[in-house]
């Protein structure tokens, strides 16, 4: 937490201005006379308490209130406190309701100003520390699912977790199954916009004129059998992602509309004429070579590039055999969850490959890539003798054996090879989510716990900080083995 706290006085008069800097000598204390001027000073700052006379907004309660709540938007991390002239009980009531953390009279005494703006302070810098965390428990997650230990892997999953956290377009390319999808909903879940919605569609999934009226919407009557006005998936995707699957397969007339989207951001409904502002983000994929669709006048040139404007090329499976050991560990544990739940109970399940069979995987060309690695795993899983998958059950999922290397009988497939140990509480189904969930709200109790006893170095405070009573902060700190002045205790 920043040593010194910085404080927006919002206040057209400047003899209380002085009073709020005196009241708070160990505080950084800015002065502002107008909301205007206020919002100017919060946007993108890290005030840690704004303080409001509501009287400077020269209207009404109704006023006040709506400038409290655009403050709040603007600087959800800037607490606001109100500061009025003897405020009534109904003022304060709704104050507290529009997100003010407290309602402060300013005739009241130094020392009261000073443990309401401090605790204040507090509690902001808690919930900042509070969305950090979160913040990073969600990315560790998000990527956690997607396995990937080779070199080709760990520098993709550096850029997908660089590229989440801006709002680009990005052009996802690569063969079918390498896990397109997957990354397109790792960058939706793991950047700004994972509480919105993440919109996935498949554009080769319908014929030209109807894709136009699914992305776009279009108006009761625009056309033969548009029976009432469709919203469209563009807004649909509203605040969210929108995921383009095979967007190579999109005709000209689509290729227009959609470059349009990108440059004005707003949609035109299919016999509508308003356009409509949309703020969607925009991850497309294909397993086509689009470039080429571009040299031979099948793409728009001009819409390639908006779409590439970060362009992540997944590697064929074949490319990145290193990696197949710890894909058959999660496949075989995912599918032992989805076992387990369905039969609500333990059922026998391979959790290891023989050499001689795991030879065979590496080896393999997998042009279905990883959806053709899951196959075959999970029926030789059902094949198997109910513990370890061998060569020979790949033989009867019809598993090629490698090229020029015709199967050797004389060699024996007994030589078991356990598959490395996966942790489920990274995977985001079935008990795994509890596990995560569980993890996290122990982390963030624990950073919260810690920083209410650094800042108030005393457990009887930091309870009251934090809203708890004094019995469960002792059984807290002994829970998360801190002591009273929030470092661990040895
Ligand atoms: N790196 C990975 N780690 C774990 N599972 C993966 C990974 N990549 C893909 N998968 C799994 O493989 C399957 C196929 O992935 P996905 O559907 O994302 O591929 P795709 O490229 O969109 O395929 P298609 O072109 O066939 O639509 C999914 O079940 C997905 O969960
Ligand atoms: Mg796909």
């Amino acid at each position: 937490m920043p040593a010194v706290r910085h404080v927006l006085v919002i206040d057209g008069d400047a003899l209380t201005v002085t009073r709020a800097r005196q009241a708070l000598p160990s505080m950084e204390v800015d002065a502002v006379a107008t909301p205007p001027q206020a919002l100017e000073r919060l946007v993108g700052s890290t005030f840690d308490v704004a303080l409001l006379d509501p009287a400077v907004v020269g209207g009404d309660d109704d006023h006040a209130l709506a400038v409290l709540h655009r403050l709040r938007t603007v600087a959800p991390d800037t607490v606001v406190v109100i500061w009025s002239v003897r405020p009534t009980v109904e003022f304060a009531v709704r104050a507290m309701r529009a997100g003010a953390l407290d309602v402060l009279d300013k005739s009241a005494e130094e020392g009261a100003i000073r443990s309401v703006i401090e605790r204040a302070s507090t509690h902001g810098a808690l919930s900042r520390e509070v969305r950090r965390l979160r913040g990073e428990v969600e990315r560790a997650r998000g990527l956690g699912e997607v396995i990937g230990e080779s070199a080709l892997m760990r520098q993709l999953l550096a850029v997908i977790d660089r590229v989440a956290a801006s709002d680009a377009t990005v052009l996802i390319v690569g063969e079918s199954g390498t896990g397109k999808e997957l990354l397109a909903r790792t960058i939706h879940r793991i950047g700004p916009r994972k509480d919105g919605p993440f919109v996935a569609f498949d554009c080769s999934a319908l014929a030209p004129s109807l894709l136009e009226a699914e992305l776009f919407g279009h108006e009761k009557g625009a056309f033969t059998g548009a029976g009432r006005n469709r919203r469209g998936l563009f807004r649909e995707a509203n605040g969210g992602t929108i995921f383009l699957d095979e967007i190579g397969d999109i005709d000209a007339t689509v290729q227009n509309k959609l470059l349009r989207v990108l440059q004005e951001r707003e949609i035109k409904p299919v016999g509508g004429d308003r356009p409509v502002a949309i703020d969607v983000r925009v991850v497309a994929a294909t397993n086509k070579d689009l470039k080429s669709l571009v040299a031979r006048g099948h793409f728009r040139e001009d819409l390639y590039w908006r779409l590439a404007v970060v362009p992540i090329q997944v590697p064929p499976l074949r490319e990145r055999k290193d990696d197949i050991p710890q894909l058959a560990a999660h496949i075989l544990a995912r599918r032992r969850g989805a076992a387990k739940t369905f039969a609500g109970q333990e059922t026998r399940y391979p959790t290891a490959v023989t050499a001689k069979a795991m030879a065979r995987l590496q080896a393999y060309r997998w042009p279905g890539n990883i959806r053709e690695l899951e196959n075959v795993l999970s029926r030789a899983a059902i094949l198997c003798d109910g513990e370890t998958i061998r060569s020979h059950d790949l033989d009867l999922v019809g598993l090629d054996h490698p090229a020029g290397a015709p199967a050797t009988p004389s060699r024996p497939d007994t030589e078991r090879i356990e598959l490395p140990p996966i942790d489920l509480g990274r995977l985001g189904d079935g008990d795994g989510l509890k596990d995560i969930t569980d993890r996290a709200v122990r982390a963030v109790e624990r950073a919260a716990l810690a920083a209410a006893l650094r800042q108030e170095r005393n457990p009887a405070n930091a309870a009251k900080v934090l809203g708890i009573s004094r019995a469960s902060i002792y059984t807290k700190m002994k829970a998360y083995g801190l002591s009273v002045d929030g470092e661990p205790s040895s």
